[in-house]
C-alpha cells in the first residue's frame, strides 16, 4: 500500500495532512526517514510519527488457551487447526504470531496485523517466551548449565541464544527462550541427553494465559497487552 493510504487508514489524518507531515520528515518506516508518499510499505513494516509506532486502528488481537491435537496452521487436511476454535468473521484473515506444536498447549496469539506479529517473531526483537516443560528423565544441573548458555543443534548456523531455566521439580522446569526456531524446546532438551514429555507456553512477551481461559477458549487482548508488544 501506498504510505499517504496507509497513514490515512490507520490514523484521523486526512490524506493532505498525511503528506504534510511526510512532508516534514517527521514519518519513519522500519526506522528509515521517508518523505515520498508514494513509497509502498509492506503489511509487517513498522512505521512510526515522530518515533511513535502506528497499527491498524480496525486490526484485531487475541490469546487462545491452545488444546492438544490442535495444528498452529489456517488449512490443514488432517488435523483440527486453532482457527476451528474461533467464532469471528473474516477467520481468513487472522495468522499465527508463534505457532505451537500440535502436541504442545498454551498461549497461542492470533492477529489481523503483521507489523504487531513481526515483533513477536522477528529474531532481532529478543521476545521472550516462557514454557512449562515436563522431561523424561530427571534434569541435571549439567543440563541447565548448557540450556542456558546456549547449546548448538543440529542443522543450525548459530547456538541457541542464552536462556533461563529454573527447575520446578526433577523433572519440571520452567525454561523463558528468546527465539523461536522449529522445535526449539525439544531440541534443546533433546541436545542435553533428556527428552520432553509435556511443553506449555505460559508467556509471550508481557501477554501471560489468562488463567480464566480453558483449554479451547480465547479472548480478546486488552489494549495494555496489545501495546506491551
Ligand atoms: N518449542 C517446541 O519444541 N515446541 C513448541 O511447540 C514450542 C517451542
Amino acid at each position: 500500500m501506498r504510505l499517504d493510504k496507509y497513514l490515512t487508514a490507520v490514523t484521523d489524518l486526512s490524506r493532505a495532512e498525511s503528506k504534510k507531515i511526510l512532508k516534514f520528515n517527521r514519518v519513519t518506516v522500519d526506522g528509515a526517514r521517508v518523505t515520498d508518499p508514494r513509497t509502498h510499505v509492506e503489511e509487517s513494516a513498522e512505521v512510526a510519527i515522530d518515533g511513535e509506532v502506528l497499527r491498524a486502528a480496525t486490526a484485531r488481537y487475541f490469546m487462545l488457551h491452545k488444546p492438544l491435537g490442535y495444528v498452529s496452521a489456517t488449512k490443514d487436511r488432517e488435523h483440527l487447526t486453532v482457527l476451528e476454535l474461533f467464532d469471528e468473521d473474516n477467520l481468513d484473515q487472522l495468522h499465527i504470531a508463534g505457532r505451537l506444536d500440535i502436541d504442545t498447549t498454551g498461549l497461542l496469539l492470533l492477529t489481523d496485523d503483521g507489523q504487531w506479529s513481526h515483533r513477536v517473531t522477528s529474531p532481532n526483537r529478543d521476545c521472550q517466551k516462557t514454557y512449562l516443560l515436563e522431561t523424561a528423565d530427571p534434569i541435571t544441573d549439567e543440563a541447565v548449565v548448557k540450556i542456558e548458555q546456549g547449546i548448538h543443534l543440529d542443522n543450525e548456523k548459530r547456538p541457541t541464544k542464552p536462556a533461563q531455566m529454573e527447575v520446578v521439580d526433577v523433572q519440571t522446569a520452567r525454561l523463558t527462550i528468546s527465539e523461536g526456531k522449529y522445535h526449539q524446546v525439544k531440541r534443546m532438551l533433546a541436545a542435553v541427553g533428556n527428552k520432553v514429555e509435556m511443553l506449555h507456553r505460559e508467556r509471550i512477551g508481557h501477554i501471560v494465559l489468562d488463567e480464566d481461559l480453558m483449554p479451547g477458549e480465547y479472548r480478546a487482548l486488552t489494549p495494555e497487552e496489545v501495546a506491551s508488544l
